[in-house]
């Protein structure tokens, strides 16, 4: 089975991206995996922070790996958004595929520090895992937002500059890059968010030469994505329209079924809203 850095190479190569997505519970994982198959496309399943203590980090690990060894399926696991290096080395020793160490908050001179100290930690447990950093403030939330998040600047000053980029990747020795594009986590209310900025997204592969990743996916249009992609994205992540229709999925089965109490029956809905909307992503992602 390839490995996950084999199939992010071979994305960027063919000018498509491998979805990541996020779970917080078991039926977003088998909604995501079920897209997946369907298309017989890689995926990447995420757990941030918040999410993987929910779940319990060795549980998520052993989900995700039971599913790629049952399946003989590359199916991986990120840890998504990740503050520290010591819960960069927790996710490292549990067995994550990849980790994100998200410095975006911290001075320039501070996120080279961590995050070639995540570098070489990943390195040295083995040189398969990816490790991905961040530059550039793109909000933290993955929500349904009235407004753009406190904070995140859209105009072309206060994206990520090429140049500093160029120098990040250099000092780190990182394998993949999350850059400010225009991108923010959560969606607007009404699921529309601003157009990304597409020639600071080819500036930026440009200048780095290394897969970049697009947070932040959730309102973005069809054809956002396909010219990102085209442009040096080669991982989109998608996690609030997750969560909607998740909710959605829910209230449904609720409502369906008013005297149902076993969770199995009325989460199907769910599994099922969670499904459609990866594969709708992933047709997109991969030009189907
Ligand atoms: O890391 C997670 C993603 O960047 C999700 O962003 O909630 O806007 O889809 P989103
Ligand atoms: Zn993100």
């Amino acid at each position: 089975m390839k490995t996950l850095r084999e199939c992010v190479k071979e994305a960027k190569e063919n000018k498509v991206a491998v979805g990541h997505f996020n779970i917080s519970n078991l039926e977003a994982l088998w909604g995501i995996f079920r897209a997946a198959q369907s298309l017989n496309l890689p995926v990447i399943i995420g757990a941030s922070e918040g999410e993987r203590d929910y779940i319990g980090v060795p549980q998520v690990t052993a989900l995700v790996k039971s599913i790629r060894e049952q399946y003989n399926y590359p199916i991986f696991l990120n840890a998504d958004h990740t503050y520290s290096f010591e819960r960069v080395k927790e996710a490292i020793d549990a067995g994550f595929d990849s980790v994100i160490f998200d410095g975006a908050k911290l001075s320039f001179e501070e996120n080279v520090k961590i995050t070639k100290q995540c570098v070489e930690y990943a390195r040295s447990v083995n040189p398969d895992i990816l490790v991905e950093a961040e530059l550039g403030f793109i909000g933290t939330s993955s929500k349904v937002l009235d407004a753009i998040p406190d904070g995140v600047l859209l105009d072309e000053s206060s994206l990520t500059d090429p140049v500093k980029a160029k120098e990040f990747v250099e000092q780190t020795g990182v394998d993949m890059l999350a850059p400010a594009i225009g991108n923010f986590h959560g969606m607007l209310r009404g699921g529309i968010d601003p157009k990304l900025n597409i020639e600071r997204t080819k500036a930026i592969s440009e200048a780095v030469g290394i897969p970049l990743v697009l947070h932040g996916g959730s309102g973005n249009s069809e054809d956002d994505f396909k010219q990102a992609i085209a442009n040096g994205v080669s991982i989109v992540h998608i996690n609030t329209e997750i969560r909607v229709a998740f909710k959605q999925g829910l209230m449904l089965g609720l409502n369906e079924n008013p005297d149902e109490v076993a969770p199995y029956k009325y989460l199907k809905t769910s599994i099922k809203a969670v499904q459609d909307v990866v594969e709708k992503k992933l047709r997109f992602f991969n030009n189907i």
